[in-house]
């Protein structure tokens, strides 16, 4: 077996994150993130801000991320980037700079597309995290993205069903501040589930045929709702948060929950695995491990830092692309709309 050390430097940048990690081949010596706080007060990401925070943020992360992992600029064997999909604002200034980078080192370049990146984070090699064999299903659930993929081998992965409009974190996030929390509302309406009761308000399941998914339904549904509510009770809200984000989270978890089984069973496939910001959910976690119990299934979950958007993912596929000689050339170019394969 080889003993050399690869060192890669990954940057991520398709969103609201602007992220730099250190990886020494499959273990992440460093994965800095830096959150825009600028969006907060727009209730959502505003892509021209984006872009510029990334540009004022991608040096400093870049120079924290080789600090902490003690690491020079010139022991690095490459640089891995986030090629698409996102923001083409937000990712054009990731690209720029890890193509400048890599030229200035004389170094390879290793494009990555950030969907195929959330799944293969579970092959980080972190003592708290197992990884799945293959064959194995993954769902990507986020602010950007709902997706289910069938994934063969690293990079031969199958997109069984995505949405069809809103992503599942949006769907989160729009009904929390439907009901005046601010943005993203996804960890405060898991908070507020904890308290409540989930059957106290029914909500219409959407119906979407095979493995595709669609909320932008429920969030219309949860609008009609609250109007007539608060027309009645202008204390609906502040009298019933927590049984109404019970509820709301119980709704898109059967969602979730009832597109993964049926996955299952058409595959056959038992082993699986999620990915993402709403992987951080305590309520999809607490249903993914009972279904091992009563489905039979294995499930992977990874730690949370690896599941919200970081560099760390972007660097374990920069690490396995490197083994494989998958390397890109200065002409590349960033892409916002980038499946999964293509
Ligand atoms: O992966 P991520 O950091 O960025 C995107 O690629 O979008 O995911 C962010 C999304 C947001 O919609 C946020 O509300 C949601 O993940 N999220 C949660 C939780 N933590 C983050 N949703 C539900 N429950 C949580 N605990
Ligand atoms: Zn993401």
């Amino acid at each position: 077996m080889s003993t050399e050390k690869i060192y890669i430097l990954a940057i991520e940048s398709s969103c609201d994150d602007t992220s730099a990690a250190i990886l020494c081949n499959n273990k992440v010596l460093s994965n800095v993130v830096t959150t825009q706080e600028i969006h907060r007060q727009y209730g959502g990401v505003v892509p021209e801000l984006a872009s510029r925070a990334h540009q004022q943020n991608i040096v400093p992360v870049v120079h924290q991320a080789l600090a902490k992992a003690n690491i020079d600029k010139k022991q690095l064997s490459a640089i891995a980037f986030t090629r698409g999909p996102g923001l083409m604002g937000s990712l054009l200034v990731g690209t720029s700079f890890a193509k400048s980078m890599a030229l200035g080192l004389n170094i390879p370049l290793i494009e990555v597309n950030h969907m195929e990146a959330h799944i293969l984070a579970h092959f980080i090699d972190d003592e708290e995290m197992v990884a799945p064999s293959f064959p194995f299903l993954a769902m990507t659930i986020s602010g950007g993205h709902t997706q289910i993929v069938k994934v063969n081998d690293y990079f031969d992965m199958e997109v069984l069903g995505e949405t069809l409009d809103d992503a599942v974190g949006e769907a989160f996030d729009k009904s929390a501040k439907l009901m005046g929390l601010p943005y993203p509302g996804g960890p405060l309406v898991d908070k507020h589930a904890k308290n409540g009761n989930p059957h106290t308000f029914k909500f219409p399941k959407p119906k979407v045929e095979g493995l595709n998914f669609s909320f932008s339904g429920l969030k219309t549904s949860i609008l009609y709702f609250l109007q007539r509510e608060t027309k009645e009770n202008p204390n609906f809200v502040e009298e019933n948060i927590d049984d109404f984000c019970a509820s709301v989270q119980y709704t898109i978890l059967e969602i979730l929950m009832g597109k993964l089984e049926l996955a299952a069973e058409q595959t056959g496939i038992k082993q699986v695995a999620i990915g993402g910001g709403v992987a951080a959910n305590s309520g999809i976690r607490a249903r993914l491990t009972e279904a091992q119990e009563k489905l039979g299934w294995k499930t992977y979950i990874p730690k949370f830092q690896y599941c919200t958007d970081n560099a760390g993912m972007i660097g374990i596929v920069g690490y396995l692309k490197f083994k494989e000689g998958l390397f890109t050339n200065q002409s590349i170019a960033a892409k916002a709309r980038y499946a999964i394969g293509s």
